[in-house]
């Protein structure tokens, strides 16, 4: 049967209820990808989830579903949210869908183009203040008390709820849990919902449990330093977060996992960004690759063994960033004239045949 979206196919593990309207927009059941070549360089069995296939680009989708139906049961016309631009998108669009009121708060210069294109196009009340994301969540969070706006950050925990089918979903393409899961972490709240899934399949399933790897940038890494950043800055703009809202909770899941929480700098990230498009053919967000920048790492480091079982979650599309893409690229297009036979001299030219 054709998918139905997370909150129908995973409903028994979800809170919904009876009155919970069964809103989709095809959201989860993204593909699980073999990383053929990273797995033969290093001799691990990889994987990408590759999350940039939900509806909106990005696994905020997952999130979004359950929380904007629990807002829409209790009756709530209005929704905000801060964002570095992923959870805005997603926002927007399950609000335009359900009719309800959109706002959203965002870092001004510092959300990539495709994500704030994704807020405008999907009707979004967009607020771009002269701080940052941590500036952003501490202002709604307040609004949020009103009663009759609902907060949709991931501090909501209907969010956690629903992203944490990712986890259900590698395990149930797997057979059971990774031995290792790499994964982003910016604000926190998407290493908790995997955490709480994997637990909870595990509980129901004997799916076992990874090691949960996650990874912040450097420029900040609040968790990895245990200190609050005033002043994030990190080319992965989505995870340019100082003071993480569920840092309680990754730091919970790395020692429940024994895992590790550790930091990327801008250039790994970068590389890894790189290295997957060119390598493995796929495109992710900047950030989203923290998760393949810390494999690496950890390879190097020997924390991981040969044919262990791994994944990457690849938490953004690479399309909501094009500026960072070309901005760091060496590839530009030649420019030619409009005449066949200059064309085809140049191409020939170039080629060996
Ligand atoms: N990757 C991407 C592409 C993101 O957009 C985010 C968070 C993360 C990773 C980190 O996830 O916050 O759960 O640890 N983006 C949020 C937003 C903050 O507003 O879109 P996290």
């Amino acid at each position: 049967m054709a998918w139905q979206g997370l909150l129908q196919e995973y409903k028994e593990y979800l809170p919904v209820g009876e009155k919970t309207p069964l809103i989709s927009l095809h959201e989860g059941n993204t593909p699980l990808i073999k990383l053929e070549n990273l797995s033969k360089k290093y001799q691990v069995e990889a994987y990408a989830k590759v999350e940039g296939i939900n509806p909106t680009g990005s696994f905020k989708d997952r999130g979004m579903v359950m929380a904007m139906a629990k807002a829409i049961e209790s009756g709530s016309k209005t929704v905000i949210c801060a964002s570095t631009g992923n959870t805005s998108a997603s926002a927007a669009a399950f609000a335009a869908r359900a009719g309800l009121r959109c706002i959203v708060v965002i870092p001004e210069g510092k959300i990539a183009q495709g994500k704030l294109a994704q807020a405008v196009m999907y009707g979004a009340e967009i607020y771009s203040i002269q701080g940052n994301f941590d500036d952003a969540l501490r202002i709604v969070r307040k609004l949020g008390e009103h009663e009759d706006i609902t907060l949709v950050n991931s501090v909501n925990p209907y969010r956690i709820e629903g992203q944490k089918t990712a986890a259900f979903e590698v395990c149930d393409v797997l057979g059971k849990a990774p031995d290792y899961l790499f994964i982003p972490v910016g604000n926190a709240g998407n290493i908790t919902a995997y955490w709480k899934g994997f637990k909870e399949y595990n509980e129901q399933k004997q799916t076992g449990l990874p090691k949960m790897m996650g990874y912040e940038a450097s420029g900040a890494a609040a968790i990895v330093h245990d200190r609050i950043f005033e002043n994030p800055e990190t080319v992965g703009t989505a995870i340019r977060i100082g003071n993480p809202a569920s840092w309680k909770q990754a730091v919970a899941a790395r020692e429940e996992s024994n895992g590790t929480i550790d930091e990327i700098t801008d250039e790994q990230m970068i590389e890894a960004y790189q290295w997957m498009a060119a390598n493995e053919g796929i495109f992710a967000e900047p950030a989203s690759n923290a998760s393949v920048a810390g494999l690496f790492k950890a390879l190097e480091e020997g924390k991981v063994e040969k044919g262990a079982q791994v994944v990457c979650v690849l938490t953004g599309n690479g399309l909501k960033d094009p500026n960072t893409a070309i901005e760091y690229s060496d590839v530009k297009p030649r420019v030619l004239p409009n005449d066949e036979e200059v064309v085809m001299k140049e191409i020939v030219g170039s080629v060996t045949l």
